[in-house]
C-alpha cells in the first residue's frame, strides 16, 4: 500500500546523484525545524478588518505598475546589456557560502511575510484572484524562502562532491500562481547561488514585480535578481537561448518548452507544464467529502490551476446515484460567482474573455454529453462565468483529453475501478490524481496503478504543500530534470556536480 510514498522517501537524497525525484508524492513526514506558514484565519474579527482594508485596495489597477514599467526591454542591447550584469552578479554570489546565501533567504521570507497584503492586493487587482486563493500563495512564497534556504545550507556539505551553481537562471512563471511561483523559482535559483532573470507572465507581470520588490527590499541586490519586462518574440529567444545562461525554470504550457528546446537544443530546463487531472469516487468514498474535495479542486481560482480537477470517474454506484449528483448540483449551484473586490465571492473571473477551446468547453457539448449544470456568461466582461458541469464524457473525445484552465468540470462513468484507473491515465500529462475511497484495499489498487506526480487520497488535488507534498508531474506535465518543487532535491539539481578527486 505505501510503495508510492517508499519510492517518495527513496527521493529524499540530496547530492551528487542527480536523483531525478520523479517518484509519486503522497506526503513526506513533517521535516525537524520546518514549519508552513500560516495562512489568515478569516474567522477573527482583526483579519477580517485587515482583508476588508486589502480589497478596498485591490481595486486600483496602478499597484506594481511603476516598477514593472522600469523593467521594460525594449532592444537587443539592452537586453544583452542586463544579462552581462545578472551573470557577473551570479558568478560572485555562487561564491558565497551557502550558509550564507541561506541566511538572506530566510530574511527573504519574512518580507515576504510582511508583504502580504500588497501581494493580495495586486494578485487581486491584476488577475481577478480571490483573498483566499491569494492569501494561500503568499504562505506558499514564505515557504519556499524558508525551505529552500536550508536546502542552500546543505549544499556545501556533501563530502564526496563539489556542487557548481548556475551562474544565471532566467525563470518564466505562468500567470495562474502569480507570486507562489515566480517567488518558489527565484528563490530556488538563488538558493543555489545563482544570477536570476525573471520575465513575469504578461498577465501579471505587476504581480510578478510586486513580488521583486519584497526580494530587493529583503536585500537581494537588482543585478542578481533582474527584472525584465518583454515583449514575447525576438527579444524572448533572445534571452532564453542565450549561451550565458545555465538554467531556464519554466511553468507553463508544454508546447512552451518545446519552443524552448527547439531555440537551444541542449537548453538546460526544469519545466513543469500541463495537467488533465481526474478524481475517481468509488462507492465506498464518504460522499459529503467527495462532493467538497471535488468542487473546490474543480473551481478553486475558476479552474484556472494546472493541478485542477477536470473530470470525476464515477465507479459502478456512484455513476447513479442520485444522491451524489443532487449533492454536487447544490454545491455547484451555490457557488457565489464574481470580482474577488467582493469579500464573499468563491469563484473569481477567467484571466481573460473566454474564447477557443475554453470558449467550445463553456458553450458546445460532445456526443453523448449534457449538461449537469450549464455555465452562463455573468457579465459583458466575458470574463465572469458560473461554473459548469458537464455528464456523458465518453473516454476519449476531446473533453477527456485537453487540458481548460476554466470552470468546467466533466463526469465520466466506469465499470470498475480498474477502467476508472485506464481512463485517469488514458491522458497525455500525469500532474495530479485523486481517489475517494475508505476501502484500503481499492486504495492500494489505484496507488499500484495510477500515473501522475502528485496523489491525493481522500483529499482535494490542488495545493499542494511545500516540504509535505513536493510537487511536480510524469508524462508531459515535465520536462527537463523532473525534480520536484518544495521537495528535497530541487535545488540541487540547479547546478552541476563534481566528483571530489580521492586523496592519495
Ligand atoms: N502547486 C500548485 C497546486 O498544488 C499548482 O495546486
Amino acid at each position: 500500500r505505501f510503495r508510492a510514498s517508499l519510492d517518495a522517501m527513496e527521493s529524499l537524497r540530496i547530492g551528487p546523484a542527480r536523483t531525478q525525484d520523479r517518484a509519486t508524492t503522497l506526503e513526506v513526514a513533517p521535516a525537524e525545524g520546518f514549519a508552513n506558514e500560516p495562512d489568515t484565519d478569516p474567522s477573527l474579527p482583526a483579519n477580517r478588518d485587515w482583508a476588508a482594508r486589502v480589497l478596498a485596495r485591490s481595486g486600483d489597477s496602478r499597484l506594481g505598475v511603476g516598477t514593472i514599467e522600469l523593467a521594460s526591454v525594449r532592444d537587443a542591447a539592452t537586453l544583452e546589456q542586463r544579462i552581462t550584469e545578472a551573470h557577473r552578479a551570479g558568478a560572485a554570489w555562487g561564491a558565497v557560502p551557502g550558509a550564507q546565501r541561506a541566511r538572506q533567504l530566510h530574511d527573504a521570507g519574512d518580507v515576504l511575510a510582511a508583504f502580504r497584503g500588497r501581494l493580495i492586493e495586486v494578485m487581486a487587482s491584476e488577475t481577478g484572484k480571490t483573498i483566499a486563493e491569494a492569501d494561500v500563495e503568499v504562505s506558499e512564497a514564505v515557504d519556499f524562502a524558508h525551505y529552500y534556504a536550508e536546502r542552500a545550507a546543505e549544499l556545501d556539505s556533501v563530502e564526496d562532491a563539489t556542487f557548481v551553481p548556475p551562474a544565471l537562471t532566467v525563470v518564466t512563471p505562468p500567470w495562474n500562481f502569480p507570486v507562489a511561483i515566480p517567488a518558489g523559482s527565484v528563490l530556488a535559483a538563488l538558493a543555489a547561488g545563482s544570477g536570476v532573470i525573471i520575465k513575469p507572465a504578461p498577465q501579471a507581470r505587476r504581480s510578478g514585480a510586486v513580488m521583486v520588490e519584497a526580494l530587493w527590499e529583503a536585500g537581494i541586490p537588482r543585478d542578481l535578481l533582474t527584472l525584465v519586462d518583454i515583449e514575447e518574440g525576438d527579444l524572448g529567444r533572445q534571452l532564453i537561448a542565450h549561451p550565458r545562461v545555465d538554467r531556464v525554470i519554466l511553468t507553463g504550457a508544454w508546447e512552451t518548452a518545446a519552443m524552448f528546446r527547439s531555440w537551444r537544443p541542449d537548453l538546460p530546463l526544469l519545466a513543469e507544464t500541463s495537467g488533465k487531472n481526474a478524481i475517481v469516487i468509488t462507492p465506498s468514498a464518504d460522499l459529503d467529502l467527495a462532493v467538497a474535495d471535488l468542487v473546490k479542486s474543480a473551481f478553486g481560482h475558476a479552474g484556472q490551476k494546472c493541478s485542477a480537477a477536470s473530470l470525476a470517474i464515477l465507479v459502478g454506484s456512484v455513476g447513479s446515484s442520485e444522491r451524489f449528483e443532487r449533492q454536487l448540483v447544490d454545491a455547484v449551484r451555490t457557488l457565489r460567482v464574481g470580482y474577488p473586490q467582493e469579500a464573499t465571492t468563491q469563484v473569481g473571473p477567467i484571466i481573460e474573455p473566454a474564447h477557443g477551446k475554453l470558449k467550445r468547453a463553456l458553450t458546445e457539448l460532445g456526443e453523448g454529453e449534457s449538461w449537469l449544470v450549464e455555465p452562463r456568461q455573468l457579465d459583458e466582461s466575458g470574463r465572469l462565468w458560473s461554473p459548469g458541469v458537464r455528464t456523458g464524457v465518453r473516454p476519449g473525445s476531446e473533453f477527456h483529453l485537453t487540458e481548460y484552465f476554466g470552470p468546467v468540470l466533466g463526469i465520466v462513468k466506469a465499470a470498475t475501478l480498474e477502467e476508472a484507473v485506464r481512463i485517469q491515465n488514458g491522458v497525455a500529462y500525469g500532474l495530479t490524481a485523486g481517489i475517494h475511497s475508505l476501502d484500503p484495499d481499492e486504495v492500494s489498487r489505484w496507488l499500484d496503478t495510477v500515473e501522475a506526480g502528485n496523489l491525493y487520497v481522500n483529499r482535494g488535488i490542488t495545493g499542494a504543500i511545500v516540504q509535505r507534498q513536493p510537487f511536480g508531474g510524469w508524462k508531459r506535465s515535465t520536462v527537463g530534470t523532473g525534480a520536484k518543487a518544495g521537495g528535497p532535491n530541487y535545488v540541487a539539481t540547479l547546478g552541476r556536480w563534481e566528483p571530489v578527486e580521492a586523496a592519495p
